[in-house]
């Protein structure tokens, strides 16, 4: 499978950024291991990050017809987003929410997700390893 890593605004920051709620890996860091997890789980996989709602939604559009998944952090979008929504619904290609920190045990608006109801599954809370979680979860469909 051709799978999409997609992370939205200030992860480009991580490691520098909140690193007691995000870690201390730099985003370069995470996606060096997710490169190599995914040839390890005969994955090919492309990470992709900006801090602009309508570059994720351009990217996303470019990934139709030549992607199988789409993980997607979409960091503070998820909880305001619908034309990212509209995007993943609009290519139709099953994606699955990955949040670092546990969103449920912050504030309340991070509770709210544009789009866990169409979501395959949604991580939170396990840190860069939800990312690795989420690869394994796609090798095995
Ligand atoms: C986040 C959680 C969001 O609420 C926040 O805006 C982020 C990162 C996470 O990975 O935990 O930027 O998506």
């Amino acid at each position: 499978y051709k799978v999409l890593i997609i992370n939205g605004p200030n992860l480009n920051l991580l490691g520098k950024r909140e690193p007691h709620i995000y870690g201390s890996q730099t985003l370069d860091d995470i996606n060096l291991a997710l490169v190599a997890k995914s040839s390890e789980l005969g994955l090919r996989c492309e990470c992709y990050q900006s801090n602009s709602e309508g570059e994720i939604v351009s990217r996303i559009h470019e990934a139709m017809g030549n992607t199988d998944y789409i993980i997607i952090n979409a960091g503070a979008y998820t909880h305001t987003s619908v034309a990212i929504r509209d995007a993943l619904l609009g290519v139709a290609i099953p994606f699955v929410e990955v949040h670092l920190s546990n969103v449920h045990a912050r504030e309340t608006f991070r509770h709210q997700s544009y789009l866990s109801d169409k979501a395959l599954a949604v991580i939170c809370g396990l840190g860069a390893y939800g990312y690795e979680a989420a690869l394994s979860f796609i090798a095995k469909k």
